[in-house]
């Protein structure tokens, strides 16, 4: 079976895990902090703070911005459900914004659509923060997003789950000009969250991080991963039972500042992170080689199956190669050809089904039209990609999606 994502594990990521579990610390020890630090190096953040997943560090970013009940959030209509879910949860209502039919991403325009839609629906509210996703690894327009938030005094919090290793630069500058601004070094954004699911650049099992140039920010990302919590002295508000009569801090002393869960993440897992960002430009080298080999490869399945849109600015890091499938002319139905592929040992997936499109959005909200995700929707077709494949696999994939169009594949009874 060619999985459509899978990690890549040697030696040196064993060696790592192993070496973790024969210290004292199984969490909340030295490599947390090592892996933090080589995050910020890897991205050119100031501070780094890793959680144990995408989804924890998108919430930990909502309830770091202080979002809450009366806040609204924008969010693209084309993302998985935890883009929302994060901000939902901290408190805030959500408005979904459109995406480019072709790349679906969020662009400006979508943005400022959304904006208008958030006044319309809660002129009472604080629109306050906006998320943008880099959908399977390529850039939004940063630069023009963050200006829109600007002028409107907007957070904007990058999901960059599929992004780590990427970078992007002004789309009206050449490539030439060498500005770009690495994925994570938050540029153009507050805080920016990743993911280290094991189909995504790095693999932890489960794990994230979030990235911020600002201090303050990142001290509250890590009181909402740890409960909510101050061990901090100079933070207590009860003197008299944090300190004994010598002024000494009593040692086991801690505060409740805001409820919160537990989101930390262990060392032994931090371990693996570690190692695998050393490995984070081959990764990203390999899976831009598969890419270019799959476009290569499909141009002929044309104007049938096309490869992913591609953006004229930045450098991707392709966690996904989303065909776009125009299932008509192809002559065979999306879960048919899934299956047909299934049956030759080909693994596909489909990111993703538009939020708004959700049932528990569509019954708080209602029915929204949002043509751009739908159109990105209908056609979307994520094919394998992971940085160990072969060019052998791209052409048994291939092959496969040439039988799909030439009707010569016959599905297997159930
Ligand atoms: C765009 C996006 N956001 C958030 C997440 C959540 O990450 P995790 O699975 O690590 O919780 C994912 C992962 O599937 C994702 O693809």
């Amino acid at each position: 079976m060619i999985p459509y994502g899978r990690q890549s594990i040697d030696e040196d990521d064993i060696a790592a895990v192993a070496a973790a579990l024969r210290s004292d610390y199984l969490t909340t020890g030295p490599r947390v902090e090592a892996f933090e630090a080589d995050l910020a190096q890897a991205t050119g953040a100031a501070h780094a703070v890793v959680c144990n997943s995408g989804t924890a560090a998108l919430y930990i970013a909502a309830r770091a911005l202080g979002l809450g009940p009366g806040d609204v959030a924008i969010v693209p209509s084309m993302t998985f459900l935890a883009t929302a879910s994060a901000p939902f949860l901290a408190g805030a209502e959500i408005v979904f914004a459109d995406v480019d039919p072709d790349t679906g991403l969020m662009r400006p325009e979508d943005l400022e659509r959304a904006i208008a839609e958030a006044r319309r629906r809660f002129p009472e509210g604080r629109l306050a923060a906006a998320f943008v996703v880099h959908l399977n690894g390529q850039c939004a327009d940063m630069p023009a997003l963050k200006a829109l938030c600007d002028a409107r005094d907007l957070f904007l919090v990058e999901d960059a789950c599929h992004a780590l290793g990427g970078a992007t630069r002004r789309a009206d500058e050449p490539e030439a000009a060498g500005r770009e601004a690495r994925v994570g070094d938050t540029r153009w954004s507050h805080l920016a969250c990743f993911s280290f699911h094991p189909v995504k650049t790095i693999a932890m099992g489960e794990g994230g991080a979030v990235t911020t140039q600002d201090a303050a920010l990142a001290e509250a990302l890590r009181l909402h991963r740890n409960h909510g919590m101050v061990r901090d002295p100079e933070r207590w508000r009860h003197r008299d039972m944090g300190f004994d009569a010598g002024g000494e801090p009593n040692p086991w002393y801690y505060e409740l500042e805001t409820p919160g869960l537990n989101f930390r993440v262990p060392d032994v897992l931090c371990a693996l992170g570690s190692s695998q960002l050393k490995k984070l430009d081959r990764f990203v080298a390999g899976r831009a080689e598969v890419v270019a080999h799959y476009d290569r490869a499909i141009a002929g399945l044309a104007p049938a199956i096309l490869g992913p849109a591609k953006v004229p600015w930045g450098r991707p890091a392709w966690h996904l190669f989303a065909a776009r499938v125009d299932w008509a002319t192809l002559g065979v139905e999306r879960g048919a050809a899934m299956r047909l592929l299934r049956a030759q040992a080909v693994g596909t997936q489909v990111h993703y089904i538009p939020l708004h499109r959700q049932p528990f959005w569509e019954r708080r909200y209602g029915r929204q039209d949002l043509s751009g995700a739908e159109a990105y929707y209908a056609a979307a077709l994520s094919l394998p990609l992971f940085a160990a494949m072969e060019y052998a696999d791209v052409g048994r994939v291939v092959q496969s999606l040439e039988k799909l169009s030439a009707g010569a594949a016959q599905p297997r009874s159930p």
